[in-house]
């Protein structure tokens, strides 16, 4: 994970690289440090913690207009202030900032330790810093030349940025399996991990692809180059559509809450264009050009991690149930592991926020290589899922900036909704009647979405009923089985309590042994879906005396008389519940967590991109 930004150009570097830091925080945020080069040498500072802390600690003003910095998501060694990058090489000579993992590390460590080099850090990153300098010493070589060679010896994945010392004008970055983006200016260089570092001085962007390298100079064309073999790329800029409110905070307490707060917005923008529902038309170009492919599969597989697995989840459901596809879903760490059986007429979908998530990009490229059809459902335009896609769907839910994804989710389950709907209806298993509904229904969401939101403060007083709570279960069945299993996961990241979600039904092999008086258990329990059998289960667990907040539809009596606190979401067609389900106890989490004092945008141990293995 971890956030990489830089700035060549005629403004002070540093204020503008402590800003995209703030901005790429939720990337890592173990350790933070930055380098400035000046022709006299470099300015380093690092520190353990946040950028906020950091910011305080560099008292000077320096007009340098040079400098690389990082925040950072530990993989190797400690996050303490040795382990922070940049790091030097030995010499002092080079400096380096790098989100991934160098596999390798330990074998090139032992030959570097063997022709004396000393380290300081336990990182991989210095041990690569290392081996550019020793590249380059042996043969004289150009920073580009060392770069590109020593990344040849390299094996794992980096996004990496090199700065060599009273070399001011001139950086070299390099890419294989974590992003990199360069933005360019009038007579300015911008690097980061994701565009939000420069959304405000620049639409100009130049995303590097895997295996690629950038040779930036002052005053010249970004150069860009493939490691492997030196060729020249044509460099391909593309134009920035992400704007400046859209990655700020907008007077909520934390992004998390803004998130939250944004469904309905996110729902709305996400089917704008493709649900056309005064004419009941589904329109998805990814979909539609590939139609003939999605009505004749024979199956479908879909990969994702964390939520989006989740998603992936409620997706099974749907497309099985509304297109009649049998489907499969994945953890794509799993998946990418074994040696799936995928054959040429198959379909798999991967499901990711970020579109940088290493695992599911390993998925893809693996189930490319096996020559199936990919089908990408990625939020952030440009990223490395949705380009290796065949097709795909953005779910234009916005930049997700709290750790714990929340409108992200629904957005995915929207544009899984809308998928299931249209191929169902062209493969002629919807029927018209039961289409229109639900694409009726669907376009109401955003409305009921906001009936819930309403109910915040109720949800924030059960919150302080349960802020002590040391377990929770989350229940659900059918549809609203991935929903428990997505309430336990938003309440176990950001509020560090334990939580798992179950099928209801599941309850009685083995889980209902843990329930006493002590535990919490959040029954998802609308009347479309199982309710009888639910209303079992909700007896099974009352029996043995649990405390029982429920979900459940309006004016509802036979749960509610069963239970400590109720939830009341809007009567909906059983398909979308999950799309309105959700939102409760991505509230009870935010409040339970707030209340406890928990940093809900940058829990710890975690980051929002998952770009290592
Ligand atoms: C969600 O709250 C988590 N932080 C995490 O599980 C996340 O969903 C997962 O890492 C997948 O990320 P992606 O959607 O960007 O691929
Ligand atoms: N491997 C590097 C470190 O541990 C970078 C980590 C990352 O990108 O997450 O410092």
């Amino acid at each position: 994970m971890c956030g990489i930004v830089g700035y060549m150009g005629p403004r002070a570097a540093c204020p503008i690289l402590i800003k995209g830091l703030k901005r790429l925080e939720y990337r890592g945020y173990d350790s933070v440090g930055l380098a400035l080069n000046e022709s006299i040498g470099f300015h380093l500072f690092k520190t353990k913690g946040k950028v906020a802390d950091f910011e305080s600690k560099i008292t000077h003003t320096y007009t340098t207009g040079t400098g690389i910095a990082h925040t950072r998501w530990a993989t190797h060694g400690l996050p303490n202030d040795t382990n922070a990058h940049p790091h030097l090489s030995e010499s002092g000579e080079l400096v380096l900032i790098h989100n991934g993992i160098i596999e390798n590390f330990l074998s090139i460590k032992s030959m570097l330790l063997r022709k004396g080099v000393s380290f300081q850090s336990e990182t991989d990153t210095e041990v690569l810093i290392n081996l550019i300098e020793y590249i380059k010493n042996q043969d004289d070589l150009s920073l580009e030349e060392a770069v590109r060679l020593s990344l040849n010896e390299v094996v794992g994945a980096y996004a990496i940025v090199v700065m060599e010392r009273g070399r001011p004008d001139k950086m070299i970055a390099a890419r294989l399996g974590s992003p990199l983006t360069i933005g360019i200016g009038d007579g300015e260089f911008f690097l980061a991990s994701d565009a939000s570092p420069f959304i405000e001085y620049t639409k100009n962007a130049l995303y590097l692809e895997d295996g690629e390298m950038g040779v930036i100079i002052k005053g010249k064309e970004v150069e860009i180059r493939k490691i492997t073999n030196n060729d020249r790329v044509v460099p391909s800029i593309q134009e920035l559509r992400m704007n400046l409110e859209e990655i700020e905070k907008g007077g909520y307490e934390h992004f998390m809450l803004k998130e939250i707060y944004e469904q309905p917005r996110s729902i709305l923008d996400t089917m704008r264009g493709r649900l056309l529902v005064d004419e009941s038309i589904i329109w998805m170009a990814g979909i539609w050009d590939y139609k003939e492919r999605f009505i004749k599969a024979k199956r479908i597989t879909i990969v994702g991690c964390g939520t989006s697995w989740h998603a992936a989840l409620i997706g099974e459901y749907l497309l099985e149930e509304l297109a009649q596809i049998p489907v499969e879903v994945e953890y794509s760490s799993e998946f990418r592991y074994r040696n799936p059986i995928i054959y040429k007429d198959d379909i798999v979908i991967a499901v990711s926020q970020s579109g940088e998530t290493a695992d599911t990009l390993s998925a893809v490229k693996l189930a490319k290589e096996k020559g199936a059809f990919i089908f990408g459902i990625c939020n952030v335009a440009g990223s490395s899922i949705a380009r290796i896609t065949d097709a795909g769907a953005y779910t234009h839910a916005g930049p997700e900036i709290g750790v714990a994804s929340t409108k992200a989710f629904t957005a995915q389950v929207t544009v899984l909704s809308l998928i299931a709907l249209k191929i169902g209806k062209h493969k002629g298993v919807l029927n018209v009647p039961r289409y229109r509904l639900l694409c009726n229904m669907l376009n109401l969401i955003p409305d009921k979405m906001k009936e819930i939101l309403e109910m915040s403060q109720k949800i924030e007083l059960i919150a302080r009923e349960y802020k002590e709570a040391k377990n929770f279960l989350y229940l659900g069945r059918g549809l609203n089985f991935p929903v428990a299993l997505e309430g336990a996961l938003k309440l176990k990241e950001i509020s560090y309590i334990h939580a798992e979600g179950y099928p209801a039904a599941e309850m009685k092999h083995g889980p209902i042994a843990l329930i006493d008086e002590n535990m919490p258990v959040v029954v998802i329990a609308p009347k479309r879906g199982y309710y009888e059998k639910i209303v079992s289960n909700i007896q099974e667990i009352k029996a043995r005396k649990a405390r029982i907040i429920a979900i459940v539809n309006q004016g509802d009596e036979q749960v509610n008389n069963l239970s400590d606190h109720i939830i009341e979401i809007p009567d909906i067609d059983e398909m979308f519940t999950p799309l309105i389900a959700t939102i409760p106890l991505q509230l009870l989490a935010y409040y339970i967590a707030i209340m406890r004092g928990e940093n809900v945008d940058q829990p710890r141990n975690l980051a929002k991109s998952v770009t290592v293995e």
